[in-house]
């Protein structure tokens, strides 16, 4: 059945700049987009329009990096860097979830928070865990979200209550993507997350190459955050040119395998030049670069370079599932990188953050992220009302606004894939 949605209809085609239409109709067919139009076409005359008045219609924001188990420990010993974060806070807390009753806990309040959320579409981080993984997986495809939960492998420089034998994680992982084909899912997707290169060995990686190619996944990773985890990965892999090649030599970097990498803070020329080659898609998280004082990635060259880049939250190194919160770090922490590190790259604006959280990251799952022809129907209606002005404003201040002071609370309506999401 064709719909639409009316409303002041706001996504990107490009970067760089906003389409708007005011008072638009937003036109879909079951779970794919029409078009946009300013006045209905006649020859959907007389179809069902849901009119959301003044409100604002955008496409549904992409978290293209979180990781749910940390979700309980948000806002929690942030004064640390990586490494020591990761031994102090994260693998303690990641180790509980092989109690299915606390993940079921924990993962409920992340679950639920994120469909309260403006957020559509989510690559997510599990933990070494099968069982709390699938768990989280049920609770997603029930909450009608669209994600892809990778079950985390891990085989070395983790505290034995956090680490698998290689074997185990081989099967493990078979087992765990066996049993989720069985579920026929709709729109919960598995994706292969080795956590990065300190964490897993050369046999396990050739391993999980071969479980890439039998059950054609994705794949999503970390890379190149923090000095101290590119100074080891290169101790580790001594024969890798750099980090990314350490993923490259195992056939975990794109190519034919679409791949995520999380962070790229600190990569080189060469680790650039590879991504752009080999189609990486980059989640770009300035909260937790922020917060524990990775750095800032120079996004607006991986943008002017024609490559993928998308948004992440990284909870818990990101306090916040909301991604208005993300797209705000992304200027600000692009202001302070020009200011003080490099006056070459320009600081991000507001089109070019929107972009990132629609377009940009949805583009990992295909034709996500936009309102053009074709597009799977991922929208969000926003209402500004709380955060009241005395002038009127035109559509574009009142998103700009939004980006910096808006919450869950803005969100009057959600479609995920044609679905209403329903509370
Ligand atoms: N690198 C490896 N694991 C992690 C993690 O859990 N969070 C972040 N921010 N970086 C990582
Ligand atoms: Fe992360």
């Amino acid at each position: 059945m064709i719909k639409a949605l009316k409303g002041q209809i706001v996504y990107s085609e490009s970067s760089n700049k906003l389409k708007i239409c005011e008072n638009g109709y937003l036109v879909y067919e079951a779970n794919k987009i029409k078009g946009v139009y300013p006045t209905l076409p006649e020859e959907y005359e007389g179809i069902l329009v849901e009119d959301y008045g003044n409100r604002i219609i955008v496409p549904g924001f992409v978290d293209l990096h979180v990781h749910a188990p940390q979700y309980a420990f948000r806002g929690l010993g942030m004064d640390m860097e990586l490494l020591d974060w990761l031994e102090t806070n994260t693998f303690p807390e990641e180790s509980k979830y092989k109690d299915i009753i606390y993940a079921q806990k924990a993962y409920q309040m992340f679950v639920d928070n994120l469909k309260k959320s403006a957020t559509t579409r989510a690559c997510i981080f599990a933990t070494i865990h099968k069982e709390s993984t699938i768990l989280l997986m049920d609770m997603l495809e029930k909450a009608g979200l669209a994600t892809m939960v990778g079950k985390v492998n891990m085989d070395r420089n983790s505290p034995d209550y956090l680490r698998e034998e290689t074997e185990e994680s081989v099967n493990e992982t078979i087992s765990w993507l066996e049993e989720v084909q069985k579920k026929q899912y709709q729109h919960t997707k598995p994706i292969l997350t080795p956590r990065f290169i300190p964490s897993c060995t050369d046999e396990l990686m050739c391993k999980l190459k071969d479980i890439q190619e039998k059950y054609q996944i994705p794949v999503q990773s970390h890379l190149s955050e923090n000095y101290g985890e590119i100074s080891w990965v290169q101790e580790l892999c001594p024969k890798s040119e750099f980090y990314g090649d350490a993923y490259d030599q195992f056939g975990l970097f794109g190519r034919d395998s679409k791949t995520i990498m999380a962070h790229c803070v600190h990569s080189d020329e060469r680790e650039i030049k590879r991504m752009k080659e080999n189609g990486v898609f980059i989640a770009h998280c300035p909260e937790s670069n922020t917060n524990l004082s990775s750095g800032v990635a120079p996004v607006r060259q991986y943008l002017e370079e024609g490559m993928h880049v998308g948004l992440g939250s990284d909870i818990a190194a990101g306090s916040t599932e909301n991604m208005f919160v993300a797209m705000r770090y992304a200027i600000q922490a692009s202001k302070l990188r020009w200011r003080l590190k490099d006056e070459k790259l320009s600081p991000l604006t507001m089109p070019e953050v929107f972009y990132m959280a629609t377009k940009g990251g949805g583009e990992f799952f295909g034709k996500v992220g936009s309102f053009e022809a074709a597009y799977e129907m991922d929208a969000v209606v926003l209402d500004d009302k709380r955060l009241i002005h005395p002038q009127e404003m035109n559509v574009e201040q009142r998103l700009e606004r939004m980006i910096y002071l808006a919450d869950e609370r803005e969100v009057y309506a959600k479609y995920v894939v044609g679905e209403k999401v329903s509370d």
